[in-house]
């Protein structure tokens, strides 16, 4: 069981920024590596993925915990994450069709973020069929995804199809292969 102990080993002097479902972890390293004013705390449930990521990750200014990120959000204190961020999450945190299950968890994450924080949302809209995505389909499922967070409480900055360098990782840059099949959106969230 995950308890709130970890929460004493965060500097109260740097941004903290908390990825969730960090994969392989190759983000959090690059962003770890880049900036020093910043904590990061790396989310990964998979036990394999969580051990590579540890193995690769050496900055002093990161936490990896092997844990859900369902489980360790709400431990938190309410407005203390500078920025959340969240790539390709596994489509039960983002499919429409389970919608009322994931709504709750993004909720507690709006609670959690800073007032002017950020969370940034990376995900792939695919057609049922894996055909090509026509722009029609694109843009409604996007519109549809962000008429949730807007519900949910976040403000959109900006919202962009593609793939950024910033926000880079081991499975978009699989996906960059299929541009037609898998579109990716980028979403940037505040919160006033
Ligand atoms: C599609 S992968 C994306 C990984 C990485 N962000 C990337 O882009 O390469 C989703 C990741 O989220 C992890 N994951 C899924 N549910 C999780 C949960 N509840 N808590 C923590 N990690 C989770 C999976 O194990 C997997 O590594």
């Amino acid at each position: 069981m995950m308890n709130k102990s970890f929460l004493n080993n965060i500097p109260k002097n740097k941004k903290l920024v908390v990825e969730l479902g960090i994969g392989d972890g190759n983000l959090i390293k690059s962003l770890s590596e880049k900036n020093h004013d910043y904590y990061f705390i790396g989310i990964e449930i998979q036990e394999e993925y969580f051990n590579k990521a540890k193995y690769n990750i050496k900055s002093p200014n990161v936490m990896l915990l092997n844990f859900s990120y369902e489980d360790v959000l709400p431990l938190f204190e309410d407005e203390s994450i500078y920025k959340i961020i969240s790539v390709l999450p596994d489509p039960k945190y983002i499919d429409k069709h389970y919608r009322e299950k994931w709504e709750i968890f993004y909720k507690i994450a709006y609670k959690k973020l800073l007032k002017k924080g950020l969370f940034i949302l990376i995900t792939e809209i695919t057609d049922e069929l894996f055909q090509p995505v026509s722009n029609n389909y694109f843009y409604k499922e996007v519109d549809n995804l962000k008429q949730i967070f807007q519900s949910i409480g976040f403000i959109v900055l900006n919202d962009f199809e593609g793939y950024q360098e910033n926000y880079m990782t081991s499975l978009l840059q699989i996906f960059n292969g299929d541009p037609k099949r898998i579109r990716i959106i980028n979403f940037e969230f505040t919160k006033n």
